[in-house]
């Protein structure tokens, strides 16, 4: 099993990130280390790119990431971390993948049409293109699993349309390519915003008072906590109920923090004498979870050069892989000298 993960290096990361992206990949490293499995995760700097962006910033945030993907638990021993513009063959890959992305299903995609709305300078055709240069990014390592939120489902749709376009055109019903599987985290893959429980905790959309992020002191997230909204229940009711989003919400947290279900953790506060205590519960329960991520981030973050070291040598072992696809695809397609 081959797991594949890419990530932005933009923004500060929240909690949903961690429970509903970051953990899986954790998660995902374990489980390929059991079997012969591999286990691969991308920072995406080149999809960062297609959005107004600081180039200063875009450094600093992939170091950033890099620092707390290996707090959380990522272990360069253990799994390929690298980022995306040292592997040029994704980049070609990307090219070469083009000729078989049909321009009418890029055209199609929410992802698009929602990042272009809010766009106000210009609405770059990477944006546009930012689907395949994905696609790329798993099929170079021929990956089958790829652990990722359901906003990105239609992505993943599309490279597997690419993957087998390909190889019905290519690989005359052999396998170049491989095909991926959408692996979409269970409990705690949806965490809404505090504030305003109808909508996903993100660091653009929502408020600051109603995102926790993963490097918040103990301090603020009790105080994010005890602010979040409920409902004017009366009594309250500690329990899951799609009418009584904010409450449901804190449970979810709650569970995916436990590894239980919502239902078991609002079973758990079954002596609960109201939402104070459920608050209580959750911002202990994350302040808990978080903490030791946040400690390790901070001490490795100053050192860039040991970070820097870890990315290169994930490019080395990824450019490994990589290059034999591409040659795979090139020498199928035609293009440059017979392989
Ligand atoms: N588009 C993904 C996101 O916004 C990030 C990403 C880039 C990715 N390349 C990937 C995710 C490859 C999975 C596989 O979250």
């Amino acid at each position: 099993m081959r797991i594949f993960s890419g990530i932005q290096p933009t923004g500060r990361k929240h909690l949903g990130n961690y429970i509903g992206a970051i953990r899986q990949y954790v998660e995902g490293q374990a489980r390929a280390a059991q079997g012969d499995g591999l286990a691969i995760f991308c920072i995406v700097d080149l999809h960062a790119i297609t959005v107004a962006y600081d180039p200063v910033e875009l450094r600093e945030r992939t170091y950033d990431t890099t620092a707390l993907l290996i707090a959380a638990g990522l272990d360069p021993e253990s799994c390929i971390l690298f980022r995306q513009s040292d592997v040029p063959e994704q980049t070609e890959l990307c090219w070469l993948l083009s000729s078989v992305t049909a321009h009418g299903d890029l055209n199609r995609m929410h992802q698009f049409k929602e990042k272009s709305e809010v766009q106000r300078e210009l609405i770059s055709a990477g944006l546009f293109f930012y689907p395949v240069l994905q696609a790329a990014d798993v099929l170079a390592y021929r990956c089958d699993e790829v652990p990722v939120g359901e906003d990105q489902r239609q992505h993943i749709e599309l490279m597997r349309d690419i993957a087998e376009r390909f190889n019905a055109r290519f690989a005359d019903g052999g396998e170049i390519l491989v095909a991926p599987e959408h692996r979409i985290p269970g409990v705690g893959a949806r965490i809404m915003d505090l504030q305003d429980p109808s909508s996903k905790m993100s660091t653009t959309a929502a408020s600051e008072e109603g995102t926790i992020y993963v490097l918040d002191e103990p301090e603020m997230i009790k105080r994010k906590f005890n602010r979040a909204v409920t409902d004017s229940d009366d009594p309250p009711r500690i329990a899951v109920d799609p009418a009584k989003q904010g409450v449901s919400n804190l449970l979810d947290i709650l569970a995916a923090c436990k590894g239980i279900t919502p239902d078991e953790a609002a079973a758990e506060l079954a002596e609960a004498r109201g939402y104070g205590d459920l608050k209580g519960a959750v911002s202990d329960a994350v302040a808990e979870m978080l903490a030791p991520v946040r400690e390790r981030y901070e001490q490795m973050r100053g050192d860039e050069a040991a970070l820097e070291q870890i990315l290169v040598r994930g490019a080395e072992q990824a450019r490994e892989i990589a290059a034999v696809t591409l040659g795979e695809v090139r020498s199928a397609m035609g293009v440059g000298p017979v392989g």
